[in-house]
């Protein structure tokens, strides 16, 4: 808890554009949560160098995610949004818990297995101890809940296990995270196999429509979507690409489905495109006009992520410092 609320963390990663389905699934409901919960956004480019990455295109792309958060309305007075990087708790956390995590554990990481594969000639330890950077960020902050993504649900469970070794020996040091479910965003399909989920490393660029993509590529992204040969617009399974330009056109437009097919009655696959390609530029282009007016603004967003890692170092420090005592370090002499 900090004061009367709930502490929740996220972090993501700087890397691919991010999507529609990244905004109407998660981001676009996360602003609200700032009423309820003490919100931490951290963009973890400490993670992201597990996989090699261009210097001057990582550090773009970290500082146009979190321009995006802000534009997509987290406010940084009430959300703290800040580079990982800025903050050394994590590195100093992470390793104290390494000493506490199983070679074991983390060789059965799927995500560790998928990424070795995918990056054969780079299987570095950082890439092994992932999971414990994680859990080290979601630890700092005593976060009662973290959204994730199902891809991430076994790095959670790790971080429950790590944290409840921790306490087993030395008491009461970690709240244990729980994963958020709450008011779950819109599950938003690839428009080219609406079996899978809209994402952000699809290599099928007509796959998904990214949050920077302009009017006409999002027309055209739609028009091109997978769709079926019934010829009726119905909100049902056996249409999965329909249902998901439907969930598309509803989550943009806030109808409901019934609503929606009510429009669409009689209607061709054609308008419906059209329609959910006005939908799309309806929410995106105002989005992309806030990115471009914050990215003018260099002091407002440099003063941002300055006071933030302030906030984050604060709070991230305090646990550190129990953790650090618990185990035995020596005291730091008072100043
Ligand atoms: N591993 C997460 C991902 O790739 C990103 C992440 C890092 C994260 N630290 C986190 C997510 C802490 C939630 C909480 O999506």
């Amino acid at each position: 808890m900090i004061g009367d609320k709930k502490v929740l963390f996220s972090g993501m990663q700087a890397t691919g554009n991010l999507t529609l389905g990244n905004y109407l699934g998660a981001l676009k409901n996360w602003v609200s949560l700032s009423d309820e919960y003490e919100c931490f956004y951290s963009v973890v480019d400490m993670h992201s160098i597990t996989v090699r990455q261009d210097p001057a295109e990582l550090r773009r792309r970290a500082r146009s995610l979190l321009t995006l958060y802000i534009a997509a309305g987290l406010d940084p007075e009430k959300n703290c949004i800040y580079y990982q990087s800025h903050v050394s708790s994590h590195a100093e956390l992470a390793w104290i818990l390494n000493c506490f995590t199983y070679m074991g554990e983390l060789n059965r990481m799927t995500q560790f297995k998928d990424k070795s594969a995918k990056h054969a000639d780079n299987i570095n330890a950082g890439l092994f101890t992932y999971p414990v950077l994680m859990a080290a960020d979601i630890l700092l902050y005593q976060a009662d809940v973290v959204p994730v993504g199902i891809d991430q649900m076994q790095h959670l469970e790790l971080t429950r296990d790590i944290a409840q070794r921790f306490n087993a020996i030395y008491g009461d040091v970690f709240t244990i995270p729980e994963a958020y479910i709450g008011k779950v965003g819109a599950k938003i399909m690839s428009l080219q196999d609406p079996s899978k989920k809209m994402s952000k490393s699809d290599e099928n660029p007509n796959a998904s429509i990214y949050l920077m993509d302009d009017a006409d590529t999002i027309r055209r992204k739609c028009k091109r979507a997978v769709t079926d040969s019934e010829g009726v617009i119905l909100y049902r399974e056996e249409q999965p690409g329909i249902r998901n330009l439907l969930d598309i056109y509803c989550a943009c437009s806030g109808k409901t489905s019934e609503e929606a097919v009510k429009e669409f009655d009689g209607c061709g696959y054609g308008q419906l495109k059209e329609a959910v390609g006005e939908a799309v530029v309806g929410v995106l282009a105002p989005l992309q006009n806030r990115v471009k007016e914050l990215e003018k603004d260099k002091a407002y967003i440099d003063s941002v992520i300055k006071n933030n890692a302030e906030k984050a170092q604060y709070v991230s420090t305090k646990t550190l410092r129990k953790v650090q005592k618990k185990i035995g370090f020596p005291e730091r002499p008072r100043q």
